[in-house]
């Protein structure tokens, strides 16, 4: 067949899929088959063979939990599979106000507004508190964002698509912070940071950075993706440890449903209704799935014993390996192993995988260059047992 007259268009495609390959940066889906992942399994079916998964966010092993799985039903039963409209025309539903009625209470909130991702939560709070002014002119109300350096990409695209100022401190290092709100003279001005990072698995100093806010008049907005249902005492995540602006979280993760939530003051919620272009052009999530997610809700209040477990496991875990192993500490469920090379990091995966482990190698551009790693998750429904042996591939993988 003869070239098309377009052949060079979009050139770019193939040239970058090329260099993703030669870099080992190159990424491909695997398909998770039929199996039975729930609160006593860990396992993944992938092409008919089962692997102990760890690199689920299922932290507290909540997915596919039998009455998380019945209020599903008893949702679409009662509201539908979907909204069939956004929230402002007719896609708001009782299961809808419902669920956020059950996050204000669960956090002591005023307000809390629902997503269809948090990807998508994040994007539509920077790009609504970075609307004043422009990105030309040098007033003082053009909003000032400062965002810790490991922010997830979706608060740095939001951040870096609305008319905001953007810093970005040093991970975790509240002096830099400290010194840059000292000559900061922007009327308007948001600290962001991740209560729990997702690719190191440690906390932000979420108190500190609720004290600098105040003191310099900002606003604290933390992502808590990877904190909610795992810190605290109901799983309440950083607003256990102190009261956060804005936070949002998704429910993809140990909150086994799908969706996000973000809480904020009255004023804040009503300027996101009327001007949040994420928010107002968009299907409203499943009130199916919103009315599982108050099931899940009342499972994370109660099960202290799956965060103790999460803790008990990763103790063990950190005590089991190896000293040369380099691990980051971390109170969660994440710790990663900072291997450095992709390749190195894509063979001991694969090594694992010959031994019945799924732990997916984490590479660039995710993480920084050379600092490719094994993210480990340990969850709730893993044992004992699933720890010992993951350690010890781990060690042998490792020598
Ligand atoms: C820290 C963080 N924020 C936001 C998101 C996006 O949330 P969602 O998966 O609901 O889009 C993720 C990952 O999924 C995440 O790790």
């Amino acid at each position: 067949m003869m070239p098309t007259e377009h052949a060079n268009n979009f050139s770019f495609i193939s040239r970058q899929l090329a260099e993703q390959q030669q870099l080992n940066r190159y990424r491909q889906r695997v398909c998770i088959g039929a199996g039975v992942t729930n609160e006593h399994n860990c396992t993944i079916n992938i092409a008919g063979k089962h692997y102990i998964n760890f690199s689920s966010n299922d932290y507290l092993g909540l997915n596919n939990h039998a009455e998380i799985n019945k209020a599903l039903q008893e949702g679409a039963d009662k509201f539908g599979t979907c909204a069939s409209a956004s929230s402002l025309v007719t896609g708001y539903h009782y299961a809808h106000q419902a669920l956020e009625d059950e996050i204000c209470q669960w956090l002591n909130k005023p307000r809390c507004l629902l997503f269809s991702s948090g990807f998508s939560a994040n994007l539509a709070l920077f790009h609504a508190l970075g609307q004043q002014g422009d990105t030309q002119s040098s007033n003082t109300s053009q909003a000032q964002f400062y965002l810790d350096k490991l922010s997830h990409a979706s608060m740095i695209d939001g951040a870096y698509q609305s008319n905001a100022k953007v810093k970005r401190f040093n991970h975790n290092n509240t002096e830099q912070l400290a010194r840059l709100l000292e000559q900061n003279n922007a009327e308007n001005t948001l600290i962001a940071s991740e209560g729990v990072f997702s690719m190191d698995g440690d906390q932000a100093k979420v108190a500190q950075l609720a004290q600098l806010a105040k003191q310099h008049n900002a606003w604290l907005y933390l992502d808590d993706a990877h904190s909610i249902g795992v810190i605290g005492e109901q799983g309440q995540g950083s607003n256990s440890i102190t009261d956060i602006d804005i936070t949002m979280a998704t429910f993809g993760k140990a909150m086994a449903t799908s969706g996000a939530f973000l809480t904020c003051q009255a004023e804040l919620h009503d300027y996101l209704i009327n001007f949040s272009r994420h928010y107002i052009y968009s299907t409203a999530i499943s009130p199916a799935i919103a009315w599982a997610t108050i099931k899940s809700i009342k499972l994370i209040k109660q099960a202290q014993w799956r965060r103790d477990k999460i803790n008990e496991l990763s103790a063990l875990f950190t005590r089991l390996l190896a000293d040369n192993i380099q691990l980051i500490t971390s109170q969660s469920s994440i710790h990663a192993i900072i291997i450095g090379d992709e390749k190195a990091a894509l063979q001991v995966s694969e090594k694992l995988k010959q031994q019945g482990i799924w732990l997916t190698a984490i590479r660039p551009p995710t993480v920084a260059v050379n600092s490719s790693r094994l993210r480990v998750t340990i969850c709730a429904h893993h044992n004992e047992n699933d720890i010992k042996y993951l350690a010890e591939c781990l060690n042998k993988a490792l020598k």
